[in-house]
């Protein structure tokens, strides 16, 4: 692993980010099923995401891979005046670890960001230890903690939630 964040690192150069969204419902529904199996939290339909996508608070962004013409990750948000919360992040695992995960959340952030939001929440489960390391690079710190908040779809356990917060823009990527 490098010693730091990769901010001067572009875009991998398969990689086109974009905005999206109620159109892209089904293919954020396929991506969160392909991206968060094994991982407790609330599994999305795509009816969650049109839902979600009809609000004018919702930021949807959206990684396509040039070659296939595929969708490999995606990041939504929602807005309310200055806080943003990341709703959802993922990305295919054949394609992590390449910095993809990373550019959706500064698109989604610069939106966010422009629409006037001054700091972006978010929960994720405390024995998700990669998105946790994840977020901290990107700058987020833990806030907070949600006891016993996420339910496991692969058995009758549940998991504690842990806050993130972080303001914008993001200390790593400033510009
Ligand atoms: C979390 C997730 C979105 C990261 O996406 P990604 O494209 O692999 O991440 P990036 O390649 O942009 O990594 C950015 C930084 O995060 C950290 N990171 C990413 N994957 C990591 C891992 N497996 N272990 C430790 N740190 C990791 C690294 O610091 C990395 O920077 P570096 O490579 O310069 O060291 C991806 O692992 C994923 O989709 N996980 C399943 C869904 C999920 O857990 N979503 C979040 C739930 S709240």
């Amino acid at each position: 692993m490098s010693a730091g964040p990769r901010g001067a690192d572009p875009v991998p150069s398969d990689i086109e980010i974009r905005r999206v969204g109620r159109e892209a419902a089904g293919i954020l529904a396929t991506l969160n099923a392909d991206t968060f199996a094994g991982i407790a939290g609330h599994p999305w339909s795509s009816k969650d995401f049109e839902e979600t996508l009809g609000d004018p608070a919702a930021i949807a962004v959206l990684a396509m891979d040039h070659s296939s013409d595929a969708p490999v990750g995606y990041a939504l948000f929602r807005q309310v005046l200055d806080e943003a919360e990341l709703l959802s992040v993922g990305v295919l695992e054949a394609r992590r670890s390449q910095g993809i995960g990373r550019e959706v959340i500064k698109a989604g952030a610069r939106l966010v960001e422009t629409s006037g939001a001054r700091q972006i929440f978010l929960e994720v489960a405390e024995d998700n230890l990669t998105a946790r390391h994840f977020y901290r690079m990107l700058g987020f710190a833990e806030s907070g903690k949600r006891n016993d908040y996420y339910k496991y779809d692969h058995n009758s356990g549940s998991i504690s939630a842990i806050l993130m917060t972080v303001s914008l823009p993001l200390p790593a990527f400033p510009s």
